[in-house]
């Protein structure tokens, strides 16, 4: 699928070179890893038509939200959006492992769902692969589901909102799994406690050129954030009327106070 690159240098991209040989492990900063949100979004900011986000996106969207599957050793999601979306196994063909391989990663991506309550459905495609290796972060003390695929448990403790605070769980995903890079895909109650704790350090945001009003989610669903965070323009492209913006945590945020 070919897209027009606006900014910077104009010209013709396929949304797999530009979803190639990004290394972003070798960006993380030290202890935890590098960690990069993907999102798709209506003109007014809806995250979801009728709870689910397929209809938002277009050919161009569903070839970059595969091909950010392939730079990253793990690919994160909160629990509702793995409940709405159905989540399966997270590489969905041998092409796409070999290009994780082609980028020194290994074929298949580690899962990371985050849920307190560890409520995950028994059939849930993606326990229910036994190729897929899962971690949950999760404030419960519950056991593991007991499913086909390989799942651990990373209980974490709760911030001062009572929700998990992630930062210790992603220093031990880094420490206990080698976890340099991840890529998120939501959704916006995840977001918020990544985005709050200062762990985004890039955003890929799609725009369709759609109104639907209706969902009230947007990308960042909670308290409003004080400060805002601050993020430069990296890159716009285009195809079918949609554009897809890739943004770097400018340095002034990339500090937080403590949670
Ligand atoms: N357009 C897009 O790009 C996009 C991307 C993703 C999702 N979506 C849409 O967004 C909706 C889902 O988003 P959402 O905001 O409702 O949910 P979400 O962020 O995907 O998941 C929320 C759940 O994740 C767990 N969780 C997240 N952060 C946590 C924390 N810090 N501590 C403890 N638990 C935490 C909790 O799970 P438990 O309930 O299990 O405790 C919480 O209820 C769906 O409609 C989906 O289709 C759209």
């Amino acid at each position: 699928m070919r897209l027009r690159r606006l900014h910077p240098d104009p010209g013709d991209v396929t949304a797999e070179e530009v979803t190639s040989g990004m290394r972003l492990g070798n960006l993380a900063p030290p202890g935890r890893p590098y960690l990069v949100l993907n999102m798709v979004a209506t003109l007014d900011g809806r995250i979801a038509i009728g709870g689910r986000s397929a209809p938002i996106g277009n050919r161009a969207d569903r070839d970059i939200f595969h091909g950010l599957r392939t730079q990253a050793d793990a690919v994160m999601a909160g629990a509702e959006t793995v409940r709405a979306e159905r989540y399966g196994r997270i590489v969905k063909n041998d092409e796409l492992r070999a290009r994780r391989e082609r980028d020194g990663l290994a074929p298949d991506a580690l899962a990371v769902v985050v849920s307190g309550r560890l409520d995950l459905p028994a059939d849930l495609p993606l326990l229910q692969d036994s190729g897929s290796r899962v971690v949950i972060l999760t404030g419960s003390g519950g056991a593991a589901p007991d499913a086909p695929a390989r799942v651990e448990l990373l209980r974490g403790e709760p911030g001062p909102d009572g929700l998990l605070a992630l930062e210790p769980l992603l220093r031990r995903l880094r420490e206990e799994h080698g976890v340099r890079s991840i890529v998120c895909e939501g959704g916006s109650v995840l977001n918020h406690g990544l985005m709050r704790e200062g762990l985004v350090d890039e955003l890929f945001l799609a725009l369709a050129p759609k109104l639907a009003a209706g969902d009230p989610l947007t990308a960042v669903t909670g308290p409003g954030l004080e400060p805002p965070l601050d993020f430069e323009l990296l890159s716009v492209l285009e195809a079918e009327g949609h554009l897809f913006m890739r943004y770097r945590r400018s340095p002034q945020s990339a500090v937080r106070s403590p949670q």
